[in-house]
């Protein structure tokens, strides 16, 4: 897929939100990597409302790189905290922005990074319009991108009303994920999975994200968010729409969005029962969170897409804290053999054929066949062939996207439409919806999932990095 054609490289990155968590774990690591590699060498000015001094914020990024990993290019930190400029103030005050545009100096394509609370985009937007630095420039939004369909669009609105659709540019860093963008590799540069990629031969597809860790510090985020709008609404949906997309029309990115987005239209919207959500034991006691709180820590989901392809194939999405493991995987299921030739023929014996595609930490695609056993009986093992079994790429998803959205390219980022469309399917079960079911710390969730899948067969656990054959 061609990159953006003759967008120019951004001459600065303005963070807003330098102070955050976001820019402690992900972002201040990010810089460092795109120094590395050579691809970061325009200033840097964090914006945020604590006193800070620019020698502060550089200690500030520094420890951050610390902790993310060991420092091993001394070269390169030196030259990233060399670009780090800073500037405090209230985002209401005009004088902010008037100090903003005074450290970019010359910059004439600025990209400005809106690493805040989504209630404040409009105030930096519009302030950013009004001191005139809109123009010319890139903006880049981080998730949660709106709470449902209405905010959604409000936001796509605020934004629009300073920025053209591609000057912005939309986080889901999923989609920078290598294991992920392999699906969209896969699925295409190869002609045998065409043929078998549709209801004919699909039973049904799960995707699960796995977590084996609580809410951790984010109680209070968590709480006004829930596992549906965290990772669900936005993550795994642009993995089925990445699995469930007809072929784009042409090389280009522009025709990748026009059939993702497409895949979200066709969804279902989803009805109550579509929806098991659960809660781990404790996550009532977690700082932040509310004693009585029906806020599910887990969500399991079956979703159909009305499409020529897709119709009566159901789709099932499941993820959680507090899981028994901590790893995403997609298992494609076929249907079985339409005779059984074999006592120990699928469904009788587990699983029918499948493709399965292991996300992280590690990332696989494995098919899986039956073979027979040696010996007078037909009997034989579902056997994976593994056309993939690595480590993860070395960039992360933040340094690619970063990097990528200063250089004006939008491939691996979400559009007006389909985020729009993908709240609508959501829509109607994020205020009304079934009481959470608690679920042990270490378990795959409450039992009420397992029976939502039942009827088409059971859910595929993923299992820990280290025993990924
Ligand atoms: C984030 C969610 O978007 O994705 C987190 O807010 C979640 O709750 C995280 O843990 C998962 O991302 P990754 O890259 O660690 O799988």
């Amino acid at each position: 897929m061609g990159r953006a054609a003759a967008a120019k490289q951004a001459d600065a990155l303005v963070l807003f939100g330098i102070t955050g968590d976001l820019a402690r774990k992900k972002i201040f690591p990010a810089l460092y990597a795109m120094t590395r590699r050579g691809v970061l060498n325009v200033p840097v000015v964090g914006v945020a409302t604590s006193k800070l001094s620019s020698a502060q914020l550089r200690k500030r990024a520094r420890d951050a790189i610390k902790e993310s990993g060991k420092i091993n290019d001394k070269p390169a930190l030196d030259q990233m905290l060399s670009l780090l400029h800073y500037v405090s103030g209230d985002y209401n005050d005009p004088g902010t922005f008037a100090a903003l545009k005074k450290a970019l100096g010359d910059a004439r394509r600025p990209a400005y990074y809106l690493a805040i609370p989504p209630v404040l985009f409009a105030t930096v937007v519009k302030g950013l319009a009004a001191a005139g630095l809109a123009d010319g420039a890139r903006v880049i939004v981080e998730k949660p991108f709106g709470r449902d369909f209405a905010s959604a669009r409000e936001l796509n609105r605020i934004l629009r009303s300073a920025f053209a659709e591609d000057a912005i540019f939309r986080i889901d860093h999923y989609l920078g994920k290598e294991a992920i963008m392999n699906i969209l590799y896969f699925r295409f540069a190869n002609s045998f999975l065409e043929p078998i990629w549709n209801r004919n031969c699909v039973a049904s597809v799960q995707i699960t994200l796995a977590e084996n860790f609580g809410v951790e510090d984010r109680g209070a985020f968590y709480e006004s968010v829930g596992c549906l709008r965290d990772v669900i609404q936005n993550h795994l949906f642009q993995i089925v729409a990445l699995l469930a997309m007809e072929p784009p029309a042409f090389q280009g990115f522009g025709a990748v969005h026009a059939e993702k987005a497409k895949v979200f239209q066709a969804m279902r919207p989803l009805q109550v029962d579509d929806v098991v959500r659960g809660q781990y034991t404790g996550y009532r006691k977690e700082s932040g969170v509310a004693k009585g709180s029906d806020v599910e820590t887990f969500s399991a989901l079956r979703l159909f897409i009305d499409s020529w392809r897709w119709e009566g194939v159901p789709w099932y999405l499941r993820s959680g804290k507090y899981l028994a493991a901590t790893a995403a995987e997609v298992l494609v299921e076929l249907k079985p053999p339409p005779q059984r030739l074999f006592d120990d023929s699928a469904p009788v014996n587990g699983r029918a054929n499948y493709l399965r595609f292991r996300l992280s930490p590690n990332s696989a695609v494995a098919l899986a066949a039956r073979v027979k056993r040696a010996g007078k009986e037909f009997v034989g093992d579902q056997r994976e062939l593994y056309l993939l079994d690595e480590r993860q790429g070395e960039e992360t998803p933040y340094s690619r996207l970063l990097s990528d959205a200063m250089a004006g390219d939008g491939a691996l980022f979400t559009r007006e439409d389909a985020v729009e469309a993908a709240w609508v399917v959501v829509d109607s079960v994020l205020g009304t919806h079934n009481k959470v079911h608690r679920y042990k710390r270490g378990s795959w969730g409450p039992k009420q999932a397992d029976a939502l899948i039942d009827a088409d067969g059971s859910w595929h656990n993923p299992k820990p990095v280290k025993a990924t054959k």
